[in-house]
């Protein structure tokens, strides 16, 4: 039986890290849907099309030449045959990606090629042979993968969040380190909450709150709602 398992939450929530042990501990593929709206743009920075032409964007999203990894051991994304696993990651793609993952042109082509990849690893031929796969992003539990067998949303509060992504970005979660952070995690969920909702968890999805959570006690927490296949 394939397994589909589906996480969403905000910034911070450790969602990433958390979905990626869950895939590697269960043998299930591993979907960072956040990376495609990364690896998008960057596409639209290289091509100099403006963020604002809503259609030029949603075109070059059509077409773009995008490889996504699915091993949880190291996903690994390529743009026209080019490794840009460490490039989308860059500050100056976080800065503009929200206006790739609000474009609502371009959103409805990423949502239905998420799609594809969540049902392709339900069959012997995907990358985990028909074992299943763990999928996150901000609407995986809603939108993506409303019948996965697993649906979370992980949460945790501001203050947890905000110091976690400062730890991460800058090594440091003092007061200077989390007010330069607090752009990244506060501004970008407000604006992609205009399109996705992230922050409630919808019927029949399980609420995990990670605020007083380690890492691994969350991802023990997660894999007692996954079944071994
Ligand atoms: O999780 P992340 O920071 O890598 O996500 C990158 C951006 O894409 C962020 O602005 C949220 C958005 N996103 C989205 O709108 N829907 C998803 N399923 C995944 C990410």
């Amino acid at each position: 039986m394939a397994l589909t398992v589906a996480i969403d939450g905000p910034s911070g929530s450790g969602k990433s890290t958390v979905a990626r042990a869950v895939a590697a501990a269960r043998r299930l593929a591993y979907l960072d849907t956040g990376a495609m709206y990364r690896a998008a743009a960057c596409w639209v920075l290289d091509s100099g099309a403006a963020f604002d032409d809503l259609d030029g964007v949603a075109a070059l999203v059509r077409d773009m030449p995008l490889t996504v990894g699915l091993d949880p051991a190291g996903e690994r994304f390529t743009l026209d045959g080019r490794d840009v696993t460490a490039r989308i990651r860059e500050p100056e793609v976080s800065r503009v990606v929200s206006r790739v993952a609000t474009n609502l042109k371009a959103r409805p082509l990423l949502v239905d090629w998420q799609r594809r990849l969540v049902a392709a690893e339900r069959e012997p031929g995907g990358w985990s042979g028909g074992r299943g796969i763990v999928a996150e992003g901000r609407d995986i539990t809603t939108v993506i993968a409303p019948d996965a067998e697993v649906r979370i949303l992980l949460t945790a509060s501001e203050e947890a969040r905000l110091a976690r992504r400062s730890l991460e970005l800058s090594g440091s979660a003092d007061a200077s380190a989390v007010a330069a952070t607090r752009d990244q995690v506060v501004r970008r969920d407000r604006d992609d909450s205009t399109v996705a909702s992230f922050m409630e968890a919808a019927d029949g999805v399980t609420l995990l709150d990670s605020s007083a959570l380690t890492l691994e006690e969350t991802i023990a927490r997660v894999l007692a709602l996954v079944p071994e296949v």
